[in-house]
């Protein structure tokens, strides 16, 4: 089955930050996930450069778009590999590729008659690149987002019909439709529609930084229109010499923050549909990472308030893998949720190291200590056998439609039974008994297996480190049907050097 997720494309007018980490790793975990199915994943992500977003950051800084963009996407894509994240493409809204078929959508668009020519004036806020209302604009005409001024604007440009799709958005964010997921934006993007469609300006007039209109090469189309279409758009030239969009489109999940629901909710399924193509199947919206101060109160994550948990900072002293854990462990997924320097210390020790590595690093301590490293091939215990299978299935249940919190509190359980496991059979008391050397060599096996079972399906949130463990147990599937008690129990493990080291060893190394 075809699996098809994208990121937002982030702007280019400033270097990436942990909330765009943020939905990239979420992103990551399902593409790795569903690729551990066998499903056949695509997996996007890349930047907006058009618009005035990046037009205005570039003056500020005295060089052009292009140049601000060419500097910045670099920091963008650098950050993936660190990050560990697996994109199978990287679409720039600046690729010569992508304005071809904007230009071809757009202008079917027109032709199919959802395009005329009208004046806007009203109030727009360059920094979120939208047209606001009087109720939004307030008393004082201020953004309510970025608390700047708005602009009042006057000019001719080419308007979407966005009112003609009123009936056909009722009905896709209609009480029994999972369009936009979780329910509660559902709800939001519902009201906005119930307060009557109104159409929106498809086109600028008084910027030059963007795709040009065919119809009208004085104008560049406004820039939502040329960002949303990069879900479509990149599938025609990702691979050189082939187009996947019968392949791939309509989308599986569009992963976005909840600030751009409006866009997503509203403006791209009624695009689609006037462009003749199928809306996605999906939109999961994420709340806002926020940065816990010491006193426990949350700020939005800003960098003139110098509040900024840097990713490159923690994956510097960490890597990738506890950075991914703490990121989707401490948020519920589709919540607002604070983050902190502090935190993730406590979860890294608590989770990561306590929990996780300890079990892995005495399992095989004891496998090496007791049995040279041969993992006993005997019977494995059943119950417990029924308590860890249970995991697997309820992953995939909850990452079907991307419930990514309640997914890893799946995955971790069986870590927990572990635990409780070696605890409640001590095999160190059973190794000082000649008698019991069948119950350790059953003990043994049993746990060996589970942690097996465990990594497998934690892989896609710890990839380098459960990697690293299914190396030292020599398991080689690691596709999502290897993830059953008794699958491929090991024969021998390797001794693992620490998992998640205690941050004072890290920092004995650096
Ligand atoms: N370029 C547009 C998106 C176009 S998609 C066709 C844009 N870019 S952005 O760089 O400003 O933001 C990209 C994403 O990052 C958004 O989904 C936004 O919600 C997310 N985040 C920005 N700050 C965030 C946090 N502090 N926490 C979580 N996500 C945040 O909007």
């Amino acid at each position: 089955m075809a699996f098809y997720v994208t990121t937002p494309i982030y702007y280019v007018n400033a270097a990436p930050h942990l909330g765009h980490a943020y939905t990239t790793i979420a992103a990551d975990v399902l593409a790795r996930h569903m690729r551990q199915r066998g499903e056949d994943v695509f997996f996007l992500t890349g930047t907006d450069e058009h618009g005035e977003p990046v037009a205005l950051a570039a003056q500020r800084e005295g060089i052009t778009p292009r140049e601000l963009g060419d500097r910045n996407v670099e920091r963008f894509k650098a950050l993936l590999p660190r990050l560990g994240v697996t994109n199978d493409f990287f679409i720039r809204t600046s690729d010569p590729e992508h304005a071809d078929r904007v230009r071809e959508i757009l202008q079917r668009v027109h032709d199919n008659g959802h395009v005329y020519k009208g004046t806007y004036e009203g109030w727009y806020c360059p920094r979120c690149a939208d047209f606001k209302s009087e109720q939004e604009a307030g008393e004082d005409y201020t953004c309510p987002i970025h608390r700047i001024p708005l602009d009042r604007e006057k000019e001719d440009n080419w308007f979407f019909r966005l009112s003609a799709f009123q009936t056909d958005l009722e009905r896709l964010l209609a009480d029994d439709s999972d369009f936009v997921v979780p329910r509660a934006f559902r709800n939001e993007a519902r009201v906005f529609v119930a307060q009557g469609l109104r159409d929106v300006s498809l086109t600028r007039a008084n910027l030059k930084w963007g795709i040009s209109v065919p119809w009208d090469p004085d104008q560049v189309f406004y820039v939502w229109f040329d960002a949303l279409l990069n879900y479509v758009t990149a599938l025609a030239f990702a691979r050189p010499g082939e187009d996947l969009t019968d392949r791939f489109w309509p989308a599986t999940f569009h992963l976005i923050g909840k600030d751009i629901l409006k866009f997503h909710a509203v403006y791209w399924p009624a695009l689609l549909l006037a462009a003749g193509l199928p809306v996605p199947d999906h939109l999961y919206v994420h709340g806002f990472l926020l940065m816990r101060d010491s006193e426990g109160v949350d700020h939005k994550m800003s960098k003139s308030l110098g509040n900024v948990l840097d990713p490159f900072e923690v994956l510097d002293n960490y890597g990738a893998d506890p950075l991914r854990f703490y990121v989707l462990r401490e948020v519920s997924f589709g919540q607002d949720g604070g983050v902190s320097t502090a935190g993730f210390a406590a979860r890294y020790e608590s989770e990561l190291a306590n929990e996780l590595g300890n079990l892995a690093g005495r399992v095989t301590a004891m496998v090496v200590r007791y049995r040279d490293g041969n993992v006993p091939q005997v019977e494995l215990d059943p119950a417990l056998g029924a308590e860890i299978d249970v995991a697997p299935a309820a992953v995939c249940r909850h990452l079907d439609s991307a419930q990514l919190s309640p997914a890893l509190e799946a995955a971790w359980q069986p870590v927990r039974r572990l635990n409780r496991y070696v605890e409640e059979q001590a095999p160190w008391a059973l190794a000082k008994d000649p008698d019991s050397a069948g119950d350790l060599d059953r003990t043994l096996a049993s746990l060996v297996e589970g942690v097996r079972v465990v990594a497998v399906v934690l892989l896609p949130w710890l990839p380098e480190t459960m990697g690293r463990l299914l190396d030292a147990l020599g398991a080689r599937d690691r596709s999502l049907a290897a993830a059953r008690y008794g699958a491929e129990v090991p024969t021998g493990v390797e001794r693992l050097a620490p998992l998640f080291p205690k941050v004072e060893q890290i920092e004995a190394t650096a």
